[in-house]
């Protein structure tokens, strides 16, 4: 209700500053009483997705919580599930600052974070500590220290170190932000991949005995060849699902606004056509063998309508939560 004021206070702040702030705030709260300060209810919308219940079908986007530190405050607000990452086998800095520039005008950000967070390590230790009653996805990737040829390593480390305590795992092939990632989404590189990935989930199911959901997190700016043999490897390779879409680095919708020349992601309103054209095509695609995760620009309930008509079973938000606060997340789930 009075998110406004508190957008028109943080939009004074740098963004990157505004974001520490709040995760400050809601840091502090996370996991105690004054959790109801953040408190929404929102019904129950039940979907099975990867084998998995989810409350209902809206989860917050990964980069949001990097490193799992708010992860009770933010399910506090009625998320069906929190993917927490990009988390990387060492912790890094990211890149310079700054690294984060909102298009106010168009709803839109562009960042160029480049994976920064404290290590998996941390990371568990705060998935482990969360009282959170729905799902939470985990988002891994490579080191920037670590050569394109061995990212494949630094995704089983991960796997490895968060298997027992993540609901989904995410592999985050497709941020334009770590120089080489993005190439891990062609031909033999994620045949490799993929394969290593799965025979270590096998692996990890058989010692624990729990089978954890795989899901690969795309790029919008596949074409439709690309997109069509991505889609083409996940079938083979079992993966359990497909996240689309990650920012893009075009900048045709948002040409003459301030920042649009930043390198690095954009994300909000002006990615949602793309994005909900990539999950059509994909959905064609795949039909039906695996279910997408819609991302991408949902801003509002009329957005969110429009991912699942295109064929995703769940979605998730991130520059939207930004623009308009909790609220949309009570909109979305209310009325889906
Ligand atoms: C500041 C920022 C940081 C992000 N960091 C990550 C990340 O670490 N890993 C990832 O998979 N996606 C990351 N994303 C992408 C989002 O998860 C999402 O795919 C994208 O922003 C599109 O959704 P949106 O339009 O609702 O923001 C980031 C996005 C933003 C704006």
């Amino acid at each position: 209700m009075f998110y406004p004021l508190v957008r028109q206070a943080l939009f004074q702040l740098d963004p990157e500053r505004a974001h520490e702030f709040t995760f400050q705030q809601l840091g502090r709260i996370s996991g105690t009483p004054l959790e109801f300060l953040v408190r929404q209810s929102v019904p129950a919308k039940p979907v099975n997705c990867m084998g998995i219940a989810f409350n209902n079908p809206l989860g917050l986007a990964a980069g949001l919580d990097k490193d799992g530190e708010c992860i009770d405050a933010l399910g506090a607000m009625g998320f069906g599930f929190i993917e927490v990452g990009t988390v990387t086998p060492r912790p890094q800095p990211g890149n310079d600052k700054p690294r984060l520039f909102r298009l106010v005008p168009a709803e839109g950000l562009i960042n160029r974070m480049g994976f920064n967070n404290k290590g998996v390590d941390y990371l568990v230790e705060n998935v482990k500590k969360s009282h959170f009653s729905g799902v939470v996805g985990i988002n891994i990737g490579k080191n920037k220290a670590t050569p394109v040829e061995q990212g494949k390593d630094d995704y089983l480390v991960c796997m490895d170190k968060i298997y027992p305590y993540a609901g989904y795992i995410a592999i985050n092939i497709s941020s334009p932000n770590t120089p080489g990632l993005r190439t891990l989404q062609f031909g033999e590189a994620l045949d490799d991949l993929l394969v290593a990935i799965k025979n270590k989930q096998a692996e990890l199911n058989s010692y624990h005995h729990k089978y954890v959901p795989v899901a690969v997190k795309i790029a919008p700016d596949l074409t439709d060849q690309e997109l069509v043999q991505v889609a083409d490897s996940l079938v083979r390779h079992n993966i359990d699902g497909v996240i689309a879409t990650n920012t893009t680095t075009q900048r045709d919708l948002v040409q003459g606004l301030k920042h649009s020349e930043q390198i690095g992601g954009l994300s909000g309103r002006p990615l949602q056509l793309r994005s909900t054209e990539v999950i059509r095509r994909l959905s064609q695609e795949l039909n039906g063998k695996l279910p997408i995760i819609g991302v991408g620009g949902i801003d509002s309930l009329m957005a969110a309508r429009e991912k699942m008509a295109a064929g995703a079973s769940l979605i998730q938000i991130y520059s939207g939560f930004i623009f308009h606060g909790p609220q949309l997340i009570k909109d979305i789930i209310t009325n889906i």
